[in-house]
């Protein structure tokens, strides 16, 4: 059969996971995980931006995880702050754009300050647009957008029938921005924990064992082949999608 032939997804999005697990295999803790973790988003987003990958998002911190132990949450608030101040200015002269979603105003204030001045430092660039998770949850992204348009509603700015799916899409955080096309977890697991739940409709999904902080360019285009080999239907017939392209 004829495959899809869309090869290189527009939106790749991560749950970078297995940094502990790859701290305690080498009897270090946690932290050190994180750290080392730090290498593999340098190298996922070169890997993105040579493979012609548009937007890259990525999982760092969910809503969940304000949940563990405060040390680790501490540090790796610490470690946001030190990769800011350490990757920006790479990023920029790779034209990167980047950008921060979820519950930003969570964060300390000297966090957020350090991400609003990326955000406006490489807002012009026309390269990726790399989108970093942070204290983000997928419903409370969705509750938030519900809460927007219900706002706008009473204020009698919408009418109630004009809430659909589009309008819903315009107010979550990636508004603008098209769904994932593939999503990549590493780690083992096989789950969303509560990411990009709307944005992953139709995403094709590769989960891999490797562990985030051995994560390389080597599996991103494992994730790319995968993703390749694809029909991608949107409910659609197999005949459909193929007489479509003719
Ligand atoms: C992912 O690695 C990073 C964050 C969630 C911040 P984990 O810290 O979840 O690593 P494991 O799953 O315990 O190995
Ligand atoms: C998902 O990993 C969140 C991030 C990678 C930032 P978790 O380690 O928090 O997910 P669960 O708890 O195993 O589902
Ligand atoms: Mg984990």
């Amino acid at each position: 059969m004829h495959v899809e032939t869309a090869i290189v997804p527009s939106h790749v999005a991560v749950i970078m996971d297995g940094n502990g697990r790859w701290a305690r295999a080498r009897g270090k803790p946690r932290h050190s995980g994180h750290r080392a973790g730090v290498k593999s988003v340098r190298e996922t987003v070169e890997a993105a931006a040579e493979r012609g990958v548009q937007i890259l998002t990525l999982f760092a911190f969910s809503s969940e995880n304000w949940g563990r132990p405060e040390d680790e949450v501490s540090s790796l608030m610490r470690l946001f702050v030190e990769a800011l101040r350490r990757e920006v200015a790479e990023l920029h002269r790779n034209n990167v754009r980047l950008r921060f979603i979820g519950a930003l105003d969570q964060l300390s204030d000297g966090l957020q300050a350090k991400m609003a001045d990326a955000v406006e430092k490489t807002a012009q660039n026309t390269g990726l647009t790399l989108n970093i998770a942070v204290a983000y949850g997928g419903r409370w992204d969705i509750a938030n957008a519900a809460r927007k348009l219900a706002g706008k509603a009473v204020a009698g700015e919408i009418d109630v029938d004009a809430i659909d799916a589009d309008a819903l899409s315009g107010e979550l955080q990636l508004a603008g921005l098209p769904d994932a096309d593939l999503l990549i977890r590493t780690g083992g697991e096989q789950r969303i924990s509560n990411f990009l739940l709307w944005h992953l409709a139709y995403a094709e999904l590769w989960f891999t064992d490797v562990l985030w902080p051995e994560f390389d360019k080597a599996e991103f285009a494992r994730a790319l082949a995968h993703f390749a080999g694809k029909q991608r239907r949107f409910g659609q017939t197999g005949d459909q999608v193929e007489a479509a392209k003719c």
